[in-house]
């Protein structure tokens, strides 16, 4: 059965950037293409900025940043009520939008703006409850206080993965601190952001507290270098790769720059010996198959202990292999195109890697669809490549479960460790106290505990060691908008 795409309400497709709430082409005009992954055709052209947009955009958020900060928590939190409505209200033509330019699913597509909007739900109510302290004074005749106040311009750069998602739980809590905020949607992926940005003027935020900046993969780093550069920006909030993460916080130490990176993951998956095997492989189908396993917080590497191996291998092939893959036209496609072609020769080149390193392919390991296209991978299940194989030691960002095999906790706990990354880690075990031990031994900032869907707007999301740092969603993520300023007044007794 097939899927339209075609956007009912067509105002959503902005092909301008937003400045100063002006929907305005590149100072320079250049023009950037937006391209459907799952067919190579042409969806749209949007603005391919540079070094003039983005000190604009500066302009127009910082000098927007006065009257918002000062607009009272409540009214704040209004508009991003009015903001989630119409985003709920638009959620079909979102979703298509997010299929089109990102390739998932029609459903998944949908489900994300859920996610998104989510966020921006979160955050509206959190809005109204920022608080501080009233410090007990160690000597009479003093107040003290603690309060909270927003860090400024916020520069925001998301990637391709989660269009909606990503950018909502940026942009939410910054709004709702009182921040301002300037944003480059990934290049593959501007379309959903620009739809967001005109529902949040539509929603009456007012001009320059959101501004959309677009760029192409060339053009990126002219466009952060200048926002890098510009001491008013006061944070960034960055998901991505580490090595860029890297960069941002070298160039950022000039100014000095509040900063949040969300950065790459190499999640392990543990299933012990005393797991419930049916549920492991449904949560490793739910966590690694998401988005065709291109997320951060995917399971990059499966380890299962030696008495359940071929039980678990064999349950998960059956899962993996009957998995349909096409495009979100085809709507009951389970797995859709990856990003682009680069993308798919990494995933080819780490199977044909794990092979070479003595893994069994069990299942996919190939390109299929190829009549559409070049993006598309079979699902694909590898069992025992060495630990030497590029699948273990960076993300493959694609559909492939690398099984490996390990005979104590002890050793299983250590392979989990055993990488610079600490986003996301999982586990299956009906074990109490192994329960409490793993918990307690895996370093990862989120890790799921007989649960393959971890992330939630109410929780905590973030990593450890070179995944980065800073929380996004949750209490806690309002907090990374904000700085904490003393207030000590003497003479009062
Ligand atoms: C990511 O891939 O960075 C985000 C995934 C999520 O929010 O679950």
């Amino acid at each position: 059965m097939s899927h339209d795409l075609t956007l009912r309400n067509s105002e959503l497709l902005r092909t301008r950037n937003f400045i100063a709430g002006t929907w305005c082409a590149a100072a320079s005009a250049a023009r950037l293409p937006v391209v459907n992954p799952a067919d190579q055709s042409l969806i749209a052209e949007v603005p391919d900025s540079a070094a003039a947009d983005a000190q604009a955009s500066v302009d127009a958020a910082h000098a927007a940043f006065p009257a918002w900060r000062a607009t009272p928590a409540k009214a704040r939190a209004q508009i991003l009520k009015r903001w989630l409505a119409l985003i709920l209200e638009h959620q079909d033509d979102l979703g298509r939008l997010i299929s089109r330019e990102q390739g998932k699913p029609f459903a998944e597509g949908k489900g994300e703006v859920l996610y998104a909007a989510s966020y921006v739900e979160w955050f509206a109510e959190e809005a109204v409850r920022i608080c501080g302290d009233v410090i007990a004074a160690p000597v009479a005749g003093r107040q003290m206080l603690a309060i909270k106040e927003p860090v400024g311009v916020v520069a925001v750069i998301t990637p391709w993965n989660f269009p909606a998602a990503m950018i909502a739980r940026k942009i939410a809590p910054a709004l709702a601190a009182g921040c301002t905020v300037v944003a480059k949607p990934a290049e593959d992926t501007p379309l959903t952001a620009l739809a967001l940005a005109y529902l949040a003027e539509q929603a009456g935020l007012p001009a320059g507290v959101l501004n959309i900046v677009c760029a192409s993969r060339a053009q990126t780093p002219v466009v952060v270098d200048e926002w890098l550069r510009d001491g008013r920006v006061r944070k960034i909030s960055f998901t991505g790769s580490t090595p860029v993460g890297k960069h941002l916080a070298r160039e950022s130490a000039a100014t000095l720059k509040k900063l949040s990176l969300e950065l790459g993951g190499n999640a392990p998956f543990i299933v012990f010996d005393d797991a419930d095997l049916d549920a492991a492989v449904t949560g490793l189908m739910a966590a690694k198959f998401r988005n065709g396993g291109q997320t951060c917080v995917c399971p990059n590497r499966v380890y299962v202990q030696d008495g359940v191996f071929e039980a678990f291998a064999y349950k998960l092939v059956a899962r993996v292999s009957a998995l349909k893959v096409g495009p979100a036209t085809e709507a009951d496609a389970q797995i859709g195109p990856m990003i682009n072609a680069r993308a798919v020769e990494k995933i080819l080149l780490h199977i044909g890697d794990a092979v070479a390193q003595g893994a069994r392919l069990l299942t996919g390991g190939i390109r299929v669809r190829e009549e559409l296209g070049p993006n598309y991978v079979a699902p694909t299940v590898l069992a025992e490549p060495s630990g030497a194989a590029l699948v273990c030691g960076e993300e493959t960002f694609g559909p492939v479960a690398p099984l490996f095999r390990f005979k104590t906790e002890a050793e299983a706990i250590a392979l989990a460790n055993d990488t610079p990354f600490g986003l996301a880690a999982y586990f299956y075990s009906q074990g109490v106290q192994r329960i409490h031990r793993v918990a307690a031994a895996l370093e990862a900032g989120i890790v799921g505990i007989n649960e393959g869907a971890v992330a939630a707007e109410a929780a905590p999301f973030g990593g450890v060691k070179e995944s980065g740092y800073g929380r996004e969603g949750s209490r806690q993520g309002l907090d990374d908008y904000m700085h904490l300023k003393y207030l000590c007044q003497g003479g009062l007794a």
